[in-house]
């Protein structure tokens, strides 16, 4: 087995690395060269981004068309592996087009810096005495940032808490910073370090954590849209989706698929436009489970017109300056594409992709269900795993699609028969 203590690859160059790893893991000449490609990021800075790096990882970048948001037209880039989702946000958006499109808000960009003070004599006094130095405390916050600040975002409020957990009592000081265009994690995790020593002296306790909450219950997008019947496949269609809903209120196994579909449109929006999608997933999914049962994140209902309207709110903890969408020349284009000049902006248009890809998967669940268009989408790429390049690649995906048949197998004897010249 290869030995995984590597000591000194960090102090390495990209291509040196890559060939240490490459002769450890007994890649081929061709798998280096992939690797070695990073695609529209260049070498160096992909160096500076993370550690040890040995390459570069691409991912298609579609465009969903369509968009209409708050009555201003949007080209959507995506960036993720899977079929049909682009085709189902651009079908989704289509429909919604004909009543107007997306109506979106938000409710600005403030996430949470939380302090846990532990071995605090006196809790309830500790959270009094903070509350008596908010001032202190807030100014102390605000110094650590006043570009922030000068712009209109900083730390606005303090909120405090006692908590009784598994070790005992402990107080958790709340920073609640307005970010601007950030996501923020960089500037609240800063101000979180830089009050520590103030609440320690304060509370007479010990701090442990200082970091951002992801549960960013207080950054949220709304969007709405009504989805004429006649079309969506008619009415049935829009009872199969409000049926659909009900089916994720009730039931937490069917709600995780159902929010996974939200974000196959946020987390690739996300990704195209350089967020961080760990924290876009953490904020959702805990947002999701805020009254102690895990619920949906969109609402589906049906007007007294017989169409359908779909409601969406969930947290958006995303930024505009900083981080990947600043350093990532691919992010950056893709911001250019979308046109979102603000992180309120991208942050809205990535809620009414949400709901848009929410719509597609209940449309086509509730109706032909998913396996048709996906499928026609997904032959293809079973016919390039099967070693098939070129006009064979559409050639055995519809071969395999009017048989109904799209399996690596017979893919692969497909390939094989045209390869051969034979006709199949
Ligand atoms: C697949 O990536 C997403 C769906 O499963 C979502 C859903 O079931 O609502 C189709």
């Amino acid at each position: 087995m290869t030995d995984s203590e590597m000591p000194g690859l960090y102090k390495l160059a990209v291509s040196e690395r890559l060939k240490e790893v490459g002769k450890a893991a007994g890649l081929s000449e061709e798998e280096m060269k992939t690797l070695a490609n990073t695609g529209g990021l260049p070498q160096d800075v992909a160096d500076r981004m993370i550690e040890n790096v040995v390459g570069g990882l691409t991912m298609p970048l579609g465009i969903a068309t369509n968009f209409r948001i708050n009555g201003k037209d949007y080209l959507v880039p995506m960036a993720l592996e899977e079929p049909s989702v682009v085709a189902g946000a651009s079908k989704a958006a289509k429909i919604a087009r004909e009543k107007g499109g997306f109506t979106v808000s938000n409710t600005g960009p403030v996430m949470i810096g939380q302090i846990q003070v532990i071995k605090v004599p006196s809790p309830e006094k500790a959270k009094a005495a903070l509350m008596a130095r908010k001032a202190d405390i807030l100014k102390k916050a605000n110094d650590q940032d006043p570009m922030l600040v000068s712009l209109g975002g900083g730390a606005k409020d303090l909120n405090v808490k006692v908590l009784s957990s598994i070790t005992g009592p402990m107080v958790v000081a709340e920073l609640i910073v307005n970010t601007g265009d950030a996501m923020g994690a960089n500037a609240v995790n800063t101000m979180a370090e830089a009050v520590a020593p103030m609440v320690e002296e304060v509370t007479g306790g010990e701090v442990l954590l200082r970091i951002i909450s992801n549960l960013a219950d207080r950054r949220l997008v709304r969007a709405s849209a009504v989805f004429a019947k006649e079309e969506m496949g008619g009415e049935e269609v829009v009872d199969g989706v409000v049926n659909a809903y009900a089916f994720a209120d009730a039931d937490p196994y069917r709600c995780a698929t159902h929010n996974k579909g939200i974000m196959n449109g946020v987390v690739a929006v996300g990704i195209a436009c350089g967020q961080d999608i760990r924290a876009l997933e953490a904020g959702a999914h805990s947002y999701a489970s805020r009254s102690g049962k895990y619920k949906p994140l969109t609402t589906w209902e049906k007007d007294r017109d017989g169409n359908l309207v779909g409601k969406l709110e969930m947290p958006m903890a995303v930024g505009l300056v900083g981080g990947a969408a600043r350093t990532h020349p691919a992010a950056r284009a893709s911001i250019k594409i979308l046109g979102a000049k603000t992180a309120i902006e991208l942050a809205e248009v990535m809620g009414a992709v949400g709901l848009a890809q929410n719509f597609a998967a209940l449309r086509a669940l509730a109706s032909e269900g998913i396996q048709k268009g996906h499928m026609k989408l997904h032959s293809r790429n079973v016919a390039v795993s099967a070693g098939a390049t070129g006009e064979l690649i559409d050639l055995v995906a519809q071969k395999m699609v009017e048989e109904k048949k799209i399996r690596f197998d017979r893919a692969k004897e497909l390939v094989e028969e045209r390869s051969k010249g034979k006709k199949s």
